[in-house]
C-alpha cells in the first residue's frame, strides 16, 4: 500500500524529517525562498497532509486546493494564518505548536527589553562605524529595569514566563489579560491584575503577549500610546498587528513614549519606514521562539500531530478536536 503524502513547506530539522519519513512520502520545499502561493496551491493538490508556517495561509482557497488533505500542522503557537472555521468545513484537522516555545519566547522579550532600554544597539553601531572616543559619563545613558514596573498586555503562558524572569529585577509587575490569572499564580509571580488603561499609565515597560484575534488588532493605538509615561518603552513578541505601527512611529517622533522593540510587524517581512530610520528602536526578525532547541522541538511537535492523526490518534494539537468530534 502507497504512504500517505506530506507536503512540508520546510526541510524542517532532522529529528522531525525522521518521524515524517518513517510514515509518510513527504516532500519538502527546499528554496531559500518562501514558497510561492501558487506553487503551494499546486503541490498540496494530492497530498495527505501539510507541514506548514505561519507565513502560509490555510483557507478555504488551500483546502479547496487539497481535496485529500485531512490535516495541516503549522510549526507556530499562533494560528491567525488558518481558517479553522474552513477547516473543520471541510474535516481538515488543524493543528499548533503550543507550550515548547514559551521560556524562549519569553527570554527574548527580555532581551528586547535590556536592548531598548539601555541602548545595546547604539553602542553596537558605535563601536563598529570605529567613532567611539572611550568612555564618558554621559555616553548611552538609558533606562533601568530593576525597580521599575512592568507592564504585562496577555498574560497566557509567555506573560507569565516574562513575569517570572521579572522578579530577578525586583520589578511590580502588573498584568491585563481578560481572564485573571488564578490567585496563587499571582502570589507566586507577584503579578498584580489591572485595567489596561492602569497598565499603560502605570507601567515603564509594556510587553504584549496576547493572541492575534479582532479584539487584539491595533489594541495599541495611538490613544493608548498618549497614556503612556513618556520614558517607557513599548515590546512587541506577539503579533505585529496588535500595534498600530503607524501610530507608534507618530508617538517615538513625538516623545509620547521612550522606545521601542519589535520582533513581529503589521506587514511582515515589511517594517514601517519611520519606524527603521530610528535609533530609540530595536527590530529584530520574528526571531522570538528562535532558539534550536525550540525551533527543533516546534517542527517534531507539527510532525507527531501529523503521525498521530494517521495512527488514527487525536492529535494532541488540534485545535478543532471538538468541533470535528475527535475522540
Ligand atoms: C509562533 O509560533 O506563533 C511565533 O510567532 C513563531 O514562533
Amino acid at each position: 500500500m502507497s504512504k500517505p503524502k506530506v507536503l512540508a513547506t520546510r526541510p524542517l530539522f532532522p529529528s522531525a524529517r525522521k518521524l515524517l519519513e518513517s510514515e509518510f512520502e513527504v516532500e519538502y520545499w527546499t528554496s531559500p525562498d518562501r514558497i510561492p502561493r501558487a506553487e503551494l496551491l499546486n503541490r498540496v493538490a494530492d497530498k495527505d497532509a501539510l507541514v506548514c508556517l505561519l507565513t502560509e495561509r490555510v483557507d478555504s482557497e488551500l483546502l479547496a486546493a487539497a481535496p485529500k488533505l485531512r490535516i495541516a500542522a503549522s510549526v507556530s503557537v499562533g494560528h491567525d494564518n488558518i481558517d479553522l472555521e474552513a477547516c473543520t468545513q471541510r474535516n481538515v484537522v488543524a493543528t499548533h505548536t503550543p507550550g515548547v516555545l514559551d521560556d524562549t519566547t519569553a527570554d527574548f522579550a527580555w532581551a528586547l527589553l535590556m536592548a531598548v532600554a539601555r541602548r545595546v544597539l547604539e553602542g553596537d553601531a558605535w563601536i563598529r562605524a570605529g567613532g567611539w572616543p572611550g568612555w564618558d559619563l554621559d555616553q548611552l545613558c538609558g533606562g533601568d529595569a530593576w525597580g521599575k514596573t512592568l507592564g504585562i498586555i496577555g498574560f497566557g503562558r509567555i506573560g507569565r514566563g516574562v513575569a517570572r524572569r521579572a522578579y530577578g529585577f525586583n520589578m511590580r509587575v502588573l498584568y491585563n489579560d481578560a481572564v485573571r490569572a488564578p490567585v496563587n499564580v499571582e502570589e507566586q509571580l507577584r503579578a498584580e491584575h489591572v485595567d489596561r488603561d492602569k497598565l499603560l499609565r502605570d507601567s515603564d515597560f509594556v510587553t504584549l503577549h496576547v493572541p492575534l484575534l479582532p479584539d487584539t488588532q491595533h489594541l495599541i493605538t495611538k490613544d493608548n500610546l498618549a497614556k503612556m509615561k513618556p520614558t517607557a518603552y513599548l515590546i512587541n513578541t506577539s503579533r505585529g498587528q496588535v500595534v498600530d505601527e503607524a501610530a507608534l512611529a507618530e508617538a517615538l517622533e513625538q516623545r509620547k513614549i521612550a522606545g521601542a522593540a519589535l520582533d513581529v510587524y503589521e506587514n511582515e517581512p515589511a517594517v514601517h519606514p519611520a519606524l527603521v530610520s530610528r535609533k530609540d528602536v530595536v527590530l529584530t526578525p520574528h526571531i522570538a521562539s528562535a532558539s534550536i532547541d525550540t525551533r527543533t522541538k516546534m517542527a517534531v511537535m507539527a510532525a507527531n500531530n501529523v503521525v498521530a492523526l494517521f495512527q488514527g490518534k487525536r492529535p494532541p494539537n488540534a485545535l478543532n478536536a471538538d468541533a470535528l468530534g475527535l475522540k
